[in-house]
């Protein structure tokens, strides 16, 4: 308990001292930018102080009884720490981008930002994330949009500022995948392959199950229309999406559905236990590398409920390492098997990969 509170208080002063730092850093380059000497060497006071606290930190982390060590590495470092911070550095990864991050911390308190959300979205995509906020007025466009209680209705241009975009209006876009509402309207009802779980049979299954459906997320859901279809149903779903080069959060808020501006690799902004339902959509595939799907999967558990249903809609993988790796992987989270359905993936990428779909239903079990 002592322990506890003691190193709440010293992660606190960290905390306090490395903003110190950054705030140092940013309006020493900030008051430079235009000449951009390298900046002037910080004070050695708060140096003393940041030295202090990490030497603080390592005793505490050495005392604590239950921190785990890995006796092979000379470090207190936890293995797992090490592993994940390969994939997705935590909290350095904003330092490492240090040119993007002073471009995005380069622009004129308290007026209009500049148009870069396509530099955030670069940012975020490289583990900067949270980023940090920013004391100026956000580009909106410039005509209040028409906004549609039916997530299906067409979607105004004048939700976005094209400007950023190859496309300048919602047609343009029509042939990629999410934006033509005629092809999404049918989309999670029709039943064309055993790769579908029309939602209905879905709600259905997790009623006999004595399941409800309240809350789910949707993870790399493009433009949102799983949650537009789940809303139609008084479901709330909340979509991680990444715009990508074509306005997906601008198209799922415009449809009154919460696009989370998240990428794959990170933790999911949900508390533990919260959801009913976890889909993840083909964005999630074999390009994603094994050790960060474990992470992945792992977190969705987190964040899964007892009884909670895990979604694999579309899986793609090659067909040898469906058996071989995904399956034992998937296997290891200990859920109930509902649906599991493989399909050849029959695109000319799926052919030239042989490459197959799954599609699975998975329920949490509800104690462990
Ligand atoms: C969907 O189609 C598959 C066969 O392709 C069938 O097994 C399944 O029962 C169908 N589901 C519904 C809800 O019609
Ligand atoms: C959703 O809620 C609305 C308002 O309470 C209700 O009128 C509608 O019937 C509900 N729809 C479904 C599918 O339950
Ligand atoms: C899927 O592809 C494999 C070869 O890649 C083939 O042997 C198999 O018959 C195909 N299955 C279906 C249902 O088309």
């Amino acid at each position: 308990m002592g322990f506890t509170m003691g190193l709440n208080m010293v992660l606190l002063m960290a905390m306090v001292a490395t903003n110190l730092l950054s705030l140092y850093h940013l309006s020493s380059t900030l008051q430079s930018a235009a000449s951009s000497p390298p900046p002037p060497p910080v004070p050695d006071h708060l140096l003393r102080q940041l030295h202090t606290i990490r030497a603080t930190i390592n005793h505490l982390t050495r005392l604590h009884p239950n921190t785990p060590t890995t006796p092979t590495t000379p470090t207190t470092t936890p293995s797992d720490l090490l592993l994940y911070s390969h994939l997705a550095p935590v909290a350095s990864a904003c330092h490492r981008h240090a040119t993007l991050l002073h471009r995005f911390m380069n622009y004129t308190p308290f007026s209009l930002c500049p148009l870069d959300s396509d530099l955030a979205e670069s940012l975020i995509l490289r583990g900067c994330h949270p980023l940090p906020r920013r004391r100026c007025f956000s580009p909106t466009p410039p005509k209040p949009s028409s906004l549609s209680s039916n997530p299906f209705s067409l979607l105004p241009d004048s939700a976005v500022i094209w400007s950023q975009y190859t496309c300048k209006s919602f047609s343009c876009l029509n042939s990629q995948s999410g934006f033509n509402m005629k092809v999404e309207n049918s989309k999670f009802i029709t039943n064309k392959s055993n790769l579908d779980l029309p939602i209905t049979q879905f709600l259905e299954i997790a009623r006999s199950a004595k399941s409800p459906i309240r809350l789910g997320l949707d993870i790399g859901g493009g433009t949102g229309t799983f949650a537009a279809q789940m809303k139609l149903l008084n479901v709330t779903v909340v979509t991680t999406t990444m715009n990508l080069g074509a306005p997906h959060s601008e198209a799922a808020a415009a449809r009154g559905v919460v696009p989370l501006h998240a990428p794959l690799q990170q933790r999911l902004p949900v508390f533990d236990g919260a959801a009913d339902l976890v889909r993840c959509g083909h964005a999630v595939n074999r390009w994603i590398p094994v050790v960060a799907m474990e992470f992945l999967f792992y977190d969705v558990d987190r964040v899964l409920r007892g009884g909670g249903y895990l979604w694999l809609d579309r899986f793609f993988c090659k067909g040898a390492d469906l058996e071989r790796v995904y399956r034992p992987l998937i296997g290891k989270l200990g859920y109930k098997t509902v649906k599991w359905a493989v399909g050849n993936k029959t695109d000319p990428s799926g052919l030239k990969n042989a490459e197959v779909y799954l599609t699975a239903l998975l329920q949490k079990p509800v104690a462990k």
